[in-house]
């Protein structure tokens, strides 16, 4: 897989106080991850055994992650993004809401995928990913065979694959590739469904940007097909 990071690591030079908090609160909460080896038990890697552990990749600012994690005090959350300044930001709002259950890797989750075990995680947010539109760049996004191979790995059966984006050939892109895993279905309710966001749906920066642009995002969940059953599918692509 190309893990070469081609997106920012860091814009604006961090306020004091933010400044303080990514030399003070991150590394109390980053993930930390053993060289070349796997996490033995995400639990442990909180301060109480969580219920289950969602995955967060490219959070931004933090906002939807920090949402989700007030709304679910009893889920571990893992956010991954590398880009510092939206760590900082969402590092303020840990810190603001006394959050617990979030724990922070500050890199390219690529880079985590190894890394997490099997059937481990009940729910994998990427949400308004960069969408490399130029088709000499197609090959940076995130949705690729490679990671979608990981994505099963690590996910639990029956867990969900939430992904949204307002560009709509990354969604083309996506569908094709999930459809064409034997690992993944994707629930759809009905004509117009993916345009609707799901009901336990949390606002995100850039969707609210594609909101002001006048675009309409699109909502795709996937499921993990049990093991068993993912087996003795055929692609419907
Ligand atoms: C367009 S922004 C969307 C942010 C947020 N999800 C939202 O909807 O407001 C995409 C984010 O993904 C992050 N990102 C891109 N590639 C990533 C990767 N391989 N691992 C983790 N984060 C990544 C970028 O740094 C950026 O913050």
């Amino acid at each position: 897989m190309d893990t070469r990071w081609y997106g920012r690591r860091s814009g604006k030079k961090l306020r004091p106080g933010r400044q303080a908090l990514v030399e003070t609160l991150l590394p109390k909460i980053r993930l930390k991850v053993p060289t070349g080896g796997r996490i033995g038990s995400l639990a442990d890697c909180f301060p109480h055994a969580p219920k289950d552990v969602w995955l967060e990749i490219g959070f931004g600012g933090g906002e939807h992650l920090a949402a989700q994690a007030r709304a679910h005090p009893d889920i571990g959350f893992i956010g991954c993004e590398p880009f510092v300044n939206g760590v900082a930001s969402a590092l303020t709002l840990v810190e603001h809401d006394g959050l617990t259950n979030i724990r922070i890797f500050d890199d390219d989750a690529r880079l985590i995928l190894d890394a997490l075990p099997d059937a481990s995680i009940g729910r994998l947010f990427l949400l308004f990913a960069d969408p490399w539109p130029k088709r000499r760049h197609e090959r940076r996004r995130l949705v690729s065979g490679n990671t979608l191979d990981q994505f099963a790995r690590l996910m639990k059966d029956g867990a969900e694959f939430r992904f949204a984006s307002d560009h709509m050939d990354y969604v083309r892109w996506t569908l094709e590739q999930v459809l064409r895993h034997l690992s993944f279905a994707w629930l759809v309710c009905g004509a117009g469904d993916w345009r609707q966001p799901p009901p336990d749906w949390i606002e995100t920066r850039y969707e609210a940007k594609a909101f002001r642009r006048g675009e309409n995002p699109v909502y795709l969940r996937f499921f993990r097909r049990p093991r068993a059953a993912a087996a003795d599918e055929k692609p419907l692509l």
